[in-house]
């Protein structure tokens, strides 16, 4: 890669920021693509998110991701916000306009991309979604604008799922999420669902962990999607598979938001074979310190 007056800067903010693969997929597709841009990470310290994003814009940063703690608190600094971002409350891509930055969630769509890309649908679903912290609310945002037919939210407190269930209901017009206790799976109706995995637990180091260790639970998932995609994988998903169902970690979900926000900031569309490239670098990423 050859940095010349011409070469555009992208970035991520976030605290912290040293772990990130967003180098090594931006990085690697603008190689590929033939794009002068570089990518980096940019640290912001504690109470100086508004400096940064000023400093950025000023600096004629290109675009910004945004990871933790910041994917809320920099839609205050932002010109304009996509409406999914917005109800979603939460962004992390900003992408340089007249004046300001514009703000997307391109991981929901990365979702979304990842799962319509392994033939999972959304749309006529029945859904049960495990957890109702930041990452299964958007989730529960992204379901209910996708048209499923029902998604039942099961988390360990029922006080956060129903909250979430009120905000996404009213958003989308219709009574689209049920709230549940985590510990009364065993009520859910008889069917066959999706069911997406949005909790933190079974995470590396904790590997053993599962949210729900029942067998006869997963007697009803025909397809389990984990966000999580370390370890490659979980215990959720050895269970899926052992009852019967196909399952998927979360690593495609990272590869598309970078994938969508690459295309914000470059206004082209990746081919394929290039994001093809970049997963087998991540999957060697991960299969290699697993
Ligand atoms: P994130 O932003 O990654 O979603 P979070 O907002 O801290 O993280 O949410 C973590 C989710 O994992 C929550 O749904 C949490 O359940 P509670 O709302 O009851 O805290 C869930 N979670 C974490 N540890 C859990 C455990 N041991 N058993 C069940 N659920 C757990």
């Amino acid at each position: 890669m050859k940095i010349n007056g011409k070469t555009r800067i992208c970035g991520l903010i976030g605290n912290p920021v040293e772990h990130t693969l967003s180098p090594m997929i931006h990085n690697t597709l603008a190689q590929a693509l033939g794009h002068d841009m570089v990518y980096v990470p940019l640290l912001v310290e504690a109470g100086r998110l508004k400096e940064a994003v000023a400093g950025a814009y000023a600096l004629n940063l290109l675009g910004l991701n945004v990871t933790v703690p910041y994917k809320s608190q920099v839609i205050e600094s932002l010109q304009e916000v996509d409406e999914l971002a917005r109800n979603i409350g939460a962004v992390n891509t900003l992408v340089r306009t007249e004046g300001g930055y514009k703000g997307y969630n391109t991981d929901m769509e990365g979702l979304y991309r990842a799962m319509t890309g392994e033939g999972i649908r959304i749309e006529g679903e029945q859904i049960i979604l495990l957890g109702a912290g930041g990452a299964a609310r958007a989730v529960a945002y992204l379901c209910a604008v996708k048209g499923a037919a029902k998604v039942y939210l099961l988390n360990r407190t029922l006080d956060k799922a129903q909250a979430v269930a009120r905000e996404v209901n009213h958003a989308a017009g219709r009574e689209v999420i049920v709230p549940m206790l985590l510990a009364a799976y065993a009520n859910l109706p008889a069917g066959q669902y999706l069911a997406i995995q949005g909790t933190s637990v079974g995470l590396s180091p904790h590997v053993e962990d599962v949210v729900i260790a029942d067998e006869t639970f997963y007697e009803k998932i025909h397809t389990g999607f984990d966000l999580i995609y370390s370890p490659w994988e979980t215990r959720f998903m050895q269970l899926v598979k052992a009852n019967g169902g196909r399952a998927y970690n979360g690593l495609k979900m990272l590869l598309y938001q970078g994938i969508i926000a690459y295309e914000l900031w470059n206004q082209v569309t990746v081919p394929e074979a290039d994001v093809q490239v970049v997963y087998e670098k991540l999957k060697a990423h991960f299969t290699r310190t697993d």
